[in-house]
Protein backbone atom coordinates (compact mmCIF):
# COMPACT_ATOMS: atom_id res chain seq x y z
CA UNK A 1 0.00 0.00 0.00
CA UNK A 2 1.30 3.49 -0.85
CA UNK A 3 2.54 5.28 1.55
CA UNK A 4 0.70 8.44 1.12
CA UNK A 5 -2.41 6.25 2.06
CA UNK A 6 -1.31 6.56 5.93
CA UNK A 7 -0.70 9.57 5.75
CA UNK A 8 -4.58 9.73 4.66
CA UNK A 9 -5.56 7.76 7.88
CA UNK A 10 -3.74 9.92 10.09
CA UNK A 11 -5.15 13.38 9.53
CA UNK A 12 -8.63 11.73 9.48
CA UNK A 13 -10.46 14.02 11.21
CA UNK A 14 -14.35 12.95 10.70
CA UNK A 15 -14.05 11.15 13.98
CA UNK A 16 -16.03 12.96 16.83
CA UNK A 17 -18.75 9.45 17.46
CA UNK A 18 -15.88 7.56 19.89
CA UNK A 19 -17.64 4.22 19.22
CA UNK A 20 -16.64 3.72 15.86
CA UNK A 21 -13.13 1.99 14.64
CA UNK A 22 -10.79 4.06 12.52
CA UNK A 23 -12.27 1.54 9.33
CA UNK A 24 -15.61 2.16 10.51
CA UNK A 25 -15.07 6.29 10.11
CA UNK A 26 -13.73 6.08 7.09
CA UNK A 27 -16.92 3.97 5.25
CA UNK A 28 -18.88 6.57 7.49
CA UNK A 29 -17.27 9.67 5.43
CA UNK A 30 -16.97 7.56 2.52
CA UNK A 31 -21.47 6.60 2.78
CA UNK A 32 -22.06 10.29 3.71
CA UNK A 33 -19.96 12.39 1.44
CA UNK A 34 -18.20 10.21 -1.37
CA UNK A 35 -14.71 11.33 -0.89
CA UNK A 36 -12.21 9.06 1.24
CA UNK A 37 -9.62 10.51 3.81
CA UNK A 38 -7.03 9.17 1.97
CA UNK A 39 -8.21 11.34 -1.16
CA UNK A 40 -8.33 8.29 -3.65
CA UNK A 41 -10.68 8.93 -6.36
CA UNK A 42 -14.38 7.12 -6.35
CA UNK A 43 -16.79 7.54 -8.72
CA UNK A 44 -20.26 7.30 -9.43
CA UNK A 45 -22.07 5.59 -12.77
CA UNK A 46 -25.31 6.96 -13.65
CA UNK A 47 -28.30 5.61 -14.91
CA UNK A 48 -28.94 3.77 -18.64
CA UNK A 49 -26.04 6.38 -19.73
CA UNK A 50 -23.57 5.26 -17.51
CA UNK A 51 -22.36 8.66 -16.59
CA UNK A 52 -19.43 8.49 -14.53
CA UNK A 53 -19.37 11.41 -12.04
CA UNK A 54 -17.15 11.66 -8.48
CA UNK A 55 -19.31 10.13 -6.31
CA UNK A 56 -19.63 13.10 -4.33
CA UNK A 57 -22.49 13.97 -6.27
CA UNK A 58 -23.91 11.03 -5.35
CA UNK A 59 -23.30 9.51 -2.20
CA UNK A 60 -25.28 6.69 -0.55
CA UNK A 61 -26.40 9.06 2.16
CA UNK A 62 -28.57 11.32 -0.23
CA UNK A 63 -30.66 8.45 -1.33
CA UNK A 64 -30.50 5.96 1.36
CA UNK A 65 -30.74 8.43 4.67
CA UNK A 66 -28.19 9.04 7.45
CA UNK A 67 -29.91 6.06 9.09
CA UNK A 68 -29.80 3.60 5.62
CA UNK A 69 -33.74 3.30 5.97
CA UNK A 70 -34.19 4.59 2.61
CA UNK A 71 -35.84 7.80 1.41
CA UNK A 72 -38.38 7.42 -1.41
CA UNK A 73 -38.05 10.43 -3.51
CA UNK A 74 -39.46 11.01 -7.44
CA UNK A 75 -41.14 7.80 -8.09
CA UNK A 76 -37.76 5.36 -6.70
CA UNK A 77 -37.38 3.48 -3.36
CA UNK A 78 -34.03 3.25 -2.33
CA UNK A 79 -33.55 -0.20 -0.36
CA UNK A 80 -33.66 -0.03 3.44
CA UNK A 81 -29.63 -1.55 3.42
CA UNK A 82 -29.69 -1.34 7.38
CA UNK A 83 -27.63 -4.64 8.16
CA UNK A 84 -30.56 -6.08 10.54
CA UNK A 85 -32.43 -6.05 6.88
CA UNK A 86 -29.72 -6.90 4.78
CA UNK A 87 -29.00 -9.71 6.70
CA UNK A 88 -32.31 -11.52 6.95
CA UNK A 89 -31.98 -14.87 6.98
CA UNK A 90 -35.11 -15.18 5.17
CA UNK A 91 -33.52 -12.56 2.23
CA UNK A 92 -35.96 -10.18 0.46
CA UNK A 93 -38.48 -9.73 -2.02
CA UNK A 94 -38.21 -6.59 -3.07
CA UNK A 95 -40.74 -5.32 -5.31
CA UNK A 96 -40.87 -6.47 -9.50
CA UNK A 97 -39.98 -9.81 -8.07
CA UNK A 98 -36.40 -9.19 -7.16
CA UNK A 99 -35.86 -11.55 -4.38
CA UNK A 100 -32.59 -13.14 -3.03
CA UNK A 101 -31.42 -14.77 -0.04
CA UNK A 102 -29.49 -12.69 2.45
CA UNK A 103 -26.34 -10.40 1.96
CA UNK A 104 -23.13 -11.07 3.38
CA UNK A 105 -19.90 -8.87 3.48
CA UNK A 106 -18.85 -10.27 -0.43
CA UNK A 107 -22.18 -9.96 -2.13
CA UNK A 108 -22.98 -6.18 -0.08
CA UNK A 109 -19.47 -5.53 -1.78
CA UNK A 110 -20.80 -6.75 -5.19
CA UNK A 111 -23.71 -5.04 -5.12
CA UNK A 112 -22.06 -1.78 -4.51
CA UNK A 113 -19.40 -2.02 -7.27
CA UNK A 114 -21.14 -4.61 -9.78
CA UNK A 115 -25.05 -3.52 -9.23
CA UNK A 116 -26.35 -7.23 -8.61
CA UNK A 117 -27.88 -8.53 -5.46
CA UNK A 118 -26.95 -12.15 -3.84
CA UNK A 119 -29.14 -13.93 -6.06
CA UNK A 120 -27.27 -12.15 -9.53
CA UNK A 121 -30.35 -9.81 -9.82
CA UNK A 122 -29.59 -6.72 -11.51
CA UNK A 123 -30.57 -4.16 -9.11
CA UNK A 124 -32.06 -1.11 -11.02
CA UNK A 125 -30.30 1.90 -12.81
CA UNK A 126 -31.79 3.88 -9.92
CA UNK A 127 -29.03 2.78 -8.07
CA UNK A 128 -25.48 3.73 -9.47
CA UNK A 129 -22.70 1.70 -9.54
CA UNK A 130 -19.64 2.73 -7.95
CA UNK A 131 -16.04 2.23 -8.41
CA UNK A 132 -13.30 2.75 -5.46
CA UNK A 133 -10.11 1.32 -4.17
CA UNK A 134 -10.62 -2.20 -2.35
CA UNK A 135 -9.83 -0.53 1.06
CA UNK A 136 -12.89 2.03 0.52
CA UNK A 137 -15.32 -0.44 -0.43
CA UNK A 138 -14.07 -3.17 2.94
CA UNK A 139 -14.59 0.40 5.11
CA UNK A 140 -17.72 1.28 3.43
CA UNK A 141 -19.70 -1.96 4.17
CA UNK A 142 -17.98 -2.34 7.37
CA UNK A 143 -19.99 0.79 8.17
CA UNK A 144 -23.30 -0.31 6.88
CA UNK A 145 -22.45 -3.28 9.30
CA UNK A 146 -22.92 -0.41 11.93
CA UNK A 147 -24.99 2.36 11.00
CA UNK A 148 -28.05 1.69 13.01
CA UNK A 149 -25.69 2.41 15.73
CA UNK A 150 -24.39 5.07 14.85
CA UNK A 151 -27.45 7.93 14.49
CA UNK A 152 -26.72 10.46 16.97
CA UNK A 153 -29.49 10.36 19.46
CA UNK A 154 -32.10 12.26 19.28
CA UNK A 155 -31.96 12.42 15.00
CA UNK A 156 -34.28 10.70 12.56
CA UNK A 157 -34.82 11.14 9.29
CA UNK A 158 -37.72 13.39 9.65
CA UNK A 159 -37.08 14.59 13.35
CA UNK A 160 -34.60 16.01 15.44
CA UNK A 161 -34.85 16.64 19.32
CA UNK A 162 -33.68 19.23 20.63
CA UNK A 163 -33.97 19.96 24.79
CA UNK A 164 -34.08 22.81 27.06
CA UNK A 165 -33.53 22.35 31.02
CA UNK A 166 -35.23 24.97 33.05
CA UNK A 167 -36.45 25.67 36.12
CA UNK A 168 -40.19 25.42 35.86
CA UNK A 169 -41.09 25.29 40.04
CA UNK A 170 -39.40 27.22 42.61
CA UNK A 171 -38.36 30.88 42.75
CA UNK A 172 -36.71 31.04 38.93
CA UNK A 173 -39.68 29.38 37.97
CA UNK A 174 -41.60 32.71 35.97
CA UNK A 175 -38.33 32.78 34.27
CA UNK A 176 -38.13 29.13 33.16
CA UNK A 177 -41.46 29.58 32.04
CA UNK A 178 -40.67 32.59 29.79
CA UNK A 179 -37.74 31.28 28.20
CA UNK A 180 -39.73 27.77 27.48
CA UNK A 181 -42.70 30.36 25.96
CA UNK A 182 -40.26 32.12 23.70
CA UNK A 183 -38.26 28.61 22.14
CA UNK A 184 -41.79 26.97 21.85
CA UNK A 185 -43.10 29.97 20.08
CA UNK A 186 -39.80 29.90 17.99
CA UNK A 187 -39.77 26.21 17.03
CA UNK A 188 -43.86 26.09 16.12
CA UNK A 189 -42.78 28.97 13.50
CA UNK A 190 -39.99 27.19 12.21
CA UNK A 191 -41.91 23.95 12.11
CA UNK A 192 -44.53 25.48 10.41
CA UNK A 193 -42.10 26.89 7.91
CA UNK A 194 -41.23 23.39 6.96
CA UNK A 195 -38.29 22.66 10.06
CA UNK A 196 -34.52 22.29 9.24
CA UNK A 197 -34.22 20.31 5.82
CA UNK A 198 -36.77 18.55 6.01
CA UNK A 199 -36.89 17.45 9.59
CA UNK A 200 -39.13 18.91 12.82
CA UNK A 201 -37.85 19.93 15.62
CA UNK A 202 -38.88 18.66 18.66
CA UNK A 203 -38.57 20.15 21.74
CA UNK A 204 -38.18 18.52 25.07
CA UNK A 205 -38.19 20.77 28.11
CA UNK A 206 -36.36 19.03 31.06
CA UNK A 207 -37.25 20.12 34.16
CA UNK A 208 -34.19 21.28 36.27
CA UNK A 209 -34.50 19.10 39.38
CA UNK A 210 -34.40 19.68 43.29
CA UNK A 211 -30.80 18.49 43.48
CA UNK A 212 -27.98 17.87 40.85
CA UNK A 213 -28.89 14.63 41.32
CA UNK A 214 -32.74 14.77 40.44
CA UNK A 215 -31.49 17.12 37.53
CA UNK A 216 -28.90 14.63 35.76
CA UNK A 217 -31.82 11.81 36.56
CA UNK A 218 -33.93 14.14 34.15
CA UNK A 219 -31.87 14.39 31.79
CA UNK A 220 -30.95 10.95 31.86
CA UNK A 221 -34.79 10.17 31.64
CA UNK A 222 -34.78 12.44 27.88
CA UNK A 223 -31.62 10.62 26.60
CA UNK A 224 -32.91 7.57 27.57
CA UNK A 225 -36.50 7.67 25.62
CA UNK A 226 -36.67 10.60 22.88
CA UNK A 227 -33.30 11.09 22.55
CA UNK A 228 -31.31 14.42 22.72
CA UNK A 229 -29.42 15.90 19.83
CA UNK A 230 -28.57 19.10 21.69
CA UNK A 231 -29.48 21.64 24.28
CA UNK A 232 -30.21 25.13 23.99
CA UNK A 233 -30.75 27.85 26.66
CA UNK A 234 -30.16 25.42 29.25
CA UNK A 235 -29.35 25.75 32.93
CA UNK A 236 -26.03 25.04 34.39
CA UNK A 237 -25.84 27.18 37.70
CA UNK A 238 -25.37 24.92 40.49
CA UNK A 239 -24.88 21.49 38.45
CA UNK A 240 -22.60 22.37 35.60
CA UNK A 241 -19.57 19.58 36.79
CA UNK A 242 -23.13 16.71 37.44
CA UNK A 243 -24.20 17.62 33.71
CA UNK A 244 -20.34 17.78 32.61
CA UNK A 245 -19.78 14.19 33.46
CA UNK A 246 -23.87 13.04 31.47
CA UNK A 247 -22.98 15.34 28.53
CA UNK A 248 -19.52 15.20 27.81
CA UNK A 249 -19.25 11.29 27.48
CA UNK A 250 -22.85 11.56 25.50
CA UNK A 251 -21.17 14.68 23.62
CA UNK A 252 -24.47 16.66 23.50
CA UNK A 253 -23.53 19.86 22.77
CA UNK A 254 -25.32 22.67 24.58
CA UNK A 255 -25.63 26.10 23.14
CA UNK A 256 -26.68 29.55 24.99
CA UNK A 257 -26.00 27.74 28.75
CA UNK A 258 -27.43 29.76 31.07
CA UNK A 259 -25.47 30.86 34.22
CA UNK A 260 -26.58 33.47 37.35
CA UNK A 261 -23.08 35.31 36.60
CA UNK A 262 -22.02 35.50 32.90
CA UNK A 263 -18.68 33.28 33.51
CA UNK A 264 -17.83 31.14 31.10
CA UNK A 265 -16.30 28.12 32.27
CA UNK A 266 -15.80 26.72 28.96
CA UNK A 267 -13.29 24.34 31.46
CA UNK A 268 -16.07 22.54 32.56
CA UNK A 269 -19.03 21.96 30.05
CA UNK A 270 -16.44 20.85 27.20
CA UNK A 271 -19.42 21.08 24.47
CA UNK A 272 -20.70 24.34 25.90
CA UNK A 273 -20.88 27.33 23.49
CA UNK A 274 -21.56 30.57 25.38
CA UNK A 275 -23.19 33.57 23.96
CA UNK A 276 -21.44 36.27 26.23
CA UNK A 277 -18.29 37.41 27.46
CA UNK A 278 -17.89 36.50 31.11
CA UNK A 279 -16.12 38.76 33.94
CA UNK A 280 -12.62 37.45 32.78
CA UNK A 281 -13.51 38.45 29.61
CA UNK A 282 -15.36 42.16 30.36
CA UNK A 283 -12.24 42.98 32.30
CA UNK A 284 -10.04 42.25 29.47
CA UNK A 285 -12.25 44.63 27.48
CA UNK A 286 -12.05 47.29 29.67
CA UNK A 287 -8.29 47.03 29.56
CA UNK A 288 -7.94 47.62 26.38
CA UNK A 289 -10.53 50.25 26.58
CA UNK A 290 -8.52 51.94 29.77
CA UNK A 291 -5.25 51.81 27.32
CA UNK A 292 -6.96 53.31 24.34
CA UNK A 293 -8.02 56.45 26.75
CA UNK A 294 -4.00 56.77 27.86
CA UNK A 295 -3.72 58.25 30.89
CA UNK A 296 -3.36 55.04 33.34
CA UNK A 297 -0.30 54.42 35.67
CA UNK A 298 -0.84 51.47 37.75
CA UNK A 299 -3.47 48.97 37.19
CA UNK A 300 -4.99 46.82 40.12
CA UNK A 301 -7.03 43.84 39.10
CA UNK A 302 -8.96 43.08 41.83
CA UNK A 303 -10.90 39.85 43.27
CA UNK A 304 -8.86 39.13 46.47
CA UNK A 305 -10.91 36.78 49.20
CA UNK A 306 -9.33 38.91 52.33
CA UNK A 307 -10.12 42.25 51.11
CA UNK A 308 -9.40 45.25 52.98
CA UNK A 309 -11.14 48.39 51.98
CA UNK A 310 -8.98 50.76 53.67
CA UNK A 311 -5.71 49.35 52.74
CA UNK A 312 -6.38 49.38 48.77
CA UNK A 313 -7.12 52.09 49.15
CA UNK A 314 -4.66 53.59 50.79
CA UNK A 315 -2.13 51.86 48.07
CA UNK A 316 -3.33 54.18 45.44
CA UNK A 317 -3.45 57.35 43.72
CA UNK A 318 -5.96 59.43 41.79
CA UNK A 319 -4.23 58.04 38.54
CA UNK A 320 -4.80 54.44 38.91
CA UNK A 321 -7.03 52.21 37.47
CA UNK A 322 -8.98 49.31 39.58
CA UNK A 323 -10.44 46.95 37.62
CA UNK A 324 -12.86 45.09 40.04
CA UNK A 325 -13.93 41.74 40.58
CA UNK A 326 -15.68 41.81 44.19
CA UNK A 327 -19.09 41.86 45.07
CA UNK A 328 -21.22 45.01 45.47
CA UNK A 329 -20.41 45.17 48.93
CA UNK A 330 -16.87 45.56 48.45
CA UNK A 331 -17.35 48.02 46.18
CA UNK A 332 -19.10 49.91 48.25
CA UNK A 333 -16.49 49.40 51.08
CA UNK A 334 -13.79 50.41 48.63
CA UNK A 335 -15.49 53.92 46.96
CA UNK A 336 -15.77 54.83 50.94
CA UNK A 337 -12.32 54.19 51.74
CA UNK A 338 -11.26 56.24 48.27
CA UNK A 339 -13.45 58.87 49.53
CA UNK A 340 -11.75 59.02 53.07
CA UNK A 341 -8.18 58.86 51.36
CA UNK A 342 -9.72 61.78 48.95
CA UNK A 343 -7.85 59.65 45.93
CA UNK A 344 -10.22 59.39 42.77
CA UNK A 345 -9.06 56.45 40.69
CA UNK A 346 -11.05 55.01 37.54
CA UNK A 347 -12.99 52.18 38.60
CA UNK A 348 -13.71 49.74 35.89
CA UNK A 349 -16.42 46.87 36.85
CA UNK A 350 -18.20 44.12 35.07
CA UNK A 351 -21.90 44.49 34.90
CA UNK A 352 -22.98 42.10 37.45
CA UNK A 353 -21.04 44.27 40.08
CA UNK A 354 -23.59 47.22 39.50
CA UNK A 355 -26.08 48.06 41.68
CA UNK A 356 -28.56 51.01 42.09
CA UNK A 357 -26.64 52.69 45.08
CA UNK A 358 -23.91 53.28 42.67
CA UNK A 359 -25.13 55.95 41.18
CA UNK A 360 -24.97 57.70 44.91
CA UNK A 361 -21.04 57.50 45.01
CA UNK A 362 -19.26 60.47 45.26
CA UNK A 363 -19.32 63.16 42.75
CA UNK A 364 -15.32 63.14 42.43
CA UNK A 365 -16.00 59.91 40.68
CA UNK A 366 -18.25 61.32 38.05
CA UNK A 367 -16.82 60.01 34.79
CA UNK A 368 -14.45 57.74 36.84
CA UNK A 369 -16.77 54.83 36.91
CA UNK A 370 -17.00 52.71 33.91
CA UNK A 371 -18.91 49.42 33.21
CA UNK A 372 -18.64 46.39 31.04
CA UNK A 373 -21.39 44.74 29.68
CA UNK A 374 -21.53 41.63 27.41
CA UNK A 375 -24.65 42.63 25.60
CA UNK A 376 -27.33 45.65 25.86
CA UNK A 377 -30.94 46.03 24.19
CA UNK A 378 -29.39 48.15 20.90
CA UNK A 379 -27.65 44.69 19.67
CA UNK A 380 -31.49 44.04 19.30
CA UNK A 381 -31.66 44.67 14.99
CA UNK A 382 -34.88 45.84 13.68
CA UNK A 383 -35.06 42.30 12.21
CA UNK A 384 -34.87 40.94 16.11
CA UNK A 385 -37.16 43.16 17.43
CA UNK A 386 -39.65 42.12 14.53
CA UNK A 387 -39.26 38.20 15.01
CA UNK A 388 -39.77 38.83 19.31
CA UNK A 389 -42.99 41.20 18.47
CA UNK A 390 -44.08 38.19 16.18
CA UNK A 391 -43.57 35.47 18.84
CA UNK A 392 -44.63 37.38 21.34
CA UNK A 393 -47.75 38.38 19.84
CA UNK A 394 -48.76 35.08 18.51
CA UNK A 395 -48.19 33.27 21.62
CA UNK A 396 -48.70 35.60 24.31
CA UNK A 397 -45.06 35.51 25.99
CA UNK A 398 -45.02 37.21 29.37
CA UNK A 399 -43.12 41.01 28.90
CA UNK A 400 -40.64 39.29 32.06
CA UNK A 401 -37.40 37.89 31.37
CA UNK A 402 -36.95 39.75 27.96
CA UNK A 403 -33.14 39.98 28.29
CA UNK A 404 -33.24 35.86 29.26
CA UNK A 405 -36.02 35.50 26.06
CA UNK A 406 -33.63 36.85 24.22
CA UNK A 407 -30.65 34.83 24.95
CA UNK A 408 -32.82 32.35 24.02
CA UNK A 409 -34.40 32.82 21.68
CA UNK A 410 -30.85 33.59 20.15
CA UNK A 411 -29.41 30.35 21.01
CA UNK A 412 -32.01 28.58 19.42
CA UNK A 413 -31.20 30.57 16.13
CA UNK A 414 -27.49 29.51 16.55
CA UNK A 415 -28.61 26.01 16.79
CA UNK A 416 -30.96 26.33 13.20
CA UNK A 417 -28.72 28.01 11.46
CA UNK A 418 -26.03 25.69 12.07
CA UNK A 419 -28.35 22.40 11.65
CA UNK A 420 -29.20 24.43 8.32
CA UNK A 421 -25.72 24.72 7.21
CA UNK A 422 -24.75 20.79 8.09
CA UNK A 423 -27.76 20.09 5.56
CA UNK A 424 -29.69 16.42 5.68
CA UNK A 425 -26.98 14.59 6.66
CA UNK A 426 -26.47 15.96 9.73
CA UNK A 427 -25.03 14.56 12.47
CA UNK A 428 -23.69 15.75 15.81
CA UNK A 429 -19.81 16.40 14.53
CA UNK A 430 -21.30 17.79 11.41
CA UNK A 431 -23.28 20.34 13.79
CA UNK A 432 -20.40 20.91 16.06
CA UNK A 433 -18.37 22.13 12.79
CA UNK A 434 -20.90 24.45 11.63
CA UNK A 435 -21.11 26.20 15.44
CA UNK A 436 -17.21 25.95 15.23
CA UNK A 437 -16.87 27.65 11.72
CA UNK A 438 -19.51 30.35 12.46
CA UNK A 439 -17.61 33.56 11.91
CA UNK A 440 -19.65 37.11 13.13
CA UNK A 441 -23.13 35.26 12.62
CA UNK A 442 -26.17 37.76 12.90
CA UNK A 443 -28.56 36.98 14.99
CA UNK A 444 -30.27 40.11 15.24
CA UNK A 445 -30.90 39.54 19.05
CA UNK A 446 -26.95 39.31 20.44
CA UNK A 447 -23.61 41.00 18.70
CA UNK A 448 -21.86 38.88 16.04
CA UNK A 449 -21.73 35.68 17.22
CA UNK A 450 -18.35 33.58 16.38
CA UNK A 451 -17.12 30.02 17.65
CA UNK A 452 -13.72 27.93 17.07
CA UNK A 453 -11.77 24.82 17.93
CA UNK A 454 -11.03 27.38 20.66
CA UNK A 455 -13.55 29.78 21.02
CA UNK A 456 -16.37 28.65 23.31
CA UNK A 457 -18.03 32.25 23.73
CA UNK A 458 -20.22 33.69 20.94
CA UNK A 459 -19.95 37.32 21.54
CA UNK A 460 -16.56 37.71 22.65
CA UNK A 461 -16.33 41.47 23.87
CA UNK A 462 -17.98 44.34 26.21
CA UNK A 463 -19.85 47.51 25.55
CA UNK A 464 -18.69 50.12 27.99
CA UNK A 465 -21.15 52.62 30.12
CA UNK A 466 -19.92 55.66 31.89
CA UNK A 467 -21.17 56.69 35.52
CA UNK A 468 -22.71 60.29 34.92
CA UNK A 469 -22.97 60.67 38.70
CA UNK A 470 -24.32 64.36 38.44
CA UNK A 471 -26.73 63.30 36.13
CA UNK A 472 -27.88 59.60 37.67
CA UNK A 473 -27.35 57.83 34.69
CA UNK A 474 -25.16 55.52 32.43
CA UNK A 475 -23.88 56.85 29.16
CA UNK A 476 -22.27 54.85 26.24
CA UNK A 477 -18.39 55.22 26.55
CA UNK A 478 -17.40 52.88 23.40
CA UNK A 479 -19.78 50.53 21.61
CA UNK A 480 -19.54 47.03 21.72
CA UNK A 481 -15.91 46.00 20.26
CA UNK A 482 -14.83 42.33 20.01
CA UNK A 483 -11.33 41.10 21.58
CA UNK A 484 -8.71 40.32 19.84
CA UNK A 485 -8.69 36.43 18.71
CA UNK A 486 -7.06 35.11 21.64
CA UNK A 487 -3.74 33.44 21.55
C1 LIG B 1 -29.36 7.86 -6.51
C2 LIG B 1 -29.88 7.06 -5.42
C3 LIG B 1 -28.98 6.01 -4.83
C4 LIG B 1 -27.69 6.16 -4.38
C5 LIG B 1 -26.83 7.41 -4.41
C6 LIG B 1 -27.30 4.88 -3.83
N1 LIG B 1 -28.32 3.98 -3.94
FE1 LIG B 1 -28.32 2.09 -3.32
N2 LIG B 1 -30.15 1.80 -4.09
C7 LIG B 1 -30.93 2.77 -4.68
C8 LIG B 1 -32.18 2.19 -5.14
C9 LIG B 1 -33.31 2.94 -5.83
C10 LIG B 1 -32.11 0.83 -4.82
C11 LIG B 1 -33.17 -0.23 -5.10
C12 LIG B 1 -32.82 -0.93 -6.39
C13 LIG B 1 -33.75 -2.05 -6.72
O1 LIG B 1 -34.72 -2.24 -5.97
O2 LIG B 1 -33.48 -2.73 -7.69
C14 LIG B 1 -30.84 0.62 -4.16
C15 LIG B 1 -30.38 -0.60 -3.71
C16 LIG B 1 -29.24 -0.79 -2.96
C17 LIG B 1 -28.85 -2.04 -2.38
C18 LIG B 1 -29.57 -3.36 -2.52
C19 LIG B 1 -30.42 -3.65 -1.32
C20 LIG B 1 -31.28 -4.90 -1.49
O3 LIG B 1 -31.95 -5.19 -0.53
O4 LIG B 1 -31.27 -5.51 -2.56
C21 LIG B 1 -27.70 -1.81 -1.69
C22 LIG B 1 -26.89 -2.78 -0.87
C23 LIG B 1 -27.37 -0.41 -1.87
N3 LIG B 1 -28.32 0.18 -2.63
C24 LIG B 1 -26.25 0.21 -1.30
C25 LIG B 1 -25.84 1.49 -1.68
C26 LIG B 1 -24.57 2.06 -1.28
C27 LIG B 1 -23.57 1.43 -0.33
C28 LIG B 1 -24.49 3.29 -1.88
C29 LIG B 1 -23.32 4.25 -1.87
C30 LIG B 1 -22.02 3.75 -2.26
C31 LIG B 1 -25.73 3.47 -2.60
N4 LIG B 1 -26.50 2.37 -2.47
C32 LIG B 1 -26.05 4.63 -3.28
C33 LIG B 1 -30.59 4.09 -4.83
C34 LIG B 1 -29.36 4.64 -4.53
Amino acid sequence: MPAVLFTGLLVFSFSHAAELSEVELRGKQIYLTGNTPSGAAISAILGVDQIELPASAAPCGSCHGIDGRGRPEGGVIPSDITWSELSKGYGHEHVFDRRHPAFDDASLAVSIIGGTDPAGNALDMAMPRYRMERQDIDALVAYIKRIEADLDSGLSEDSVTVGTLLPLSGPAASQGQAIQAVLAAFIRELNAGGGVNGRRVELEVIPLGNSPAETVENVRGVMGSSGLFALVATYVTHVESQLASVLTDAEIPIIGPITRTPTARADRLKNAYYLYAGNSELIQSMRQFAASEGRSTVELAYSDPEFEAVKTAASMSGSDDVFFLGTATELKELIGALAQAQTWPRIFLPATAVTPELLNAPLEFDGRIFVAYPTQPSDVSAGGRELFARLASTDELSNAHISSQISALAAARILVEAMQRAGHSLSRERLIAEIEGMNGYPTGLTPPISYGLNRRIGARGAHIVRLDLAGGRLVPAAAWKELPQAR
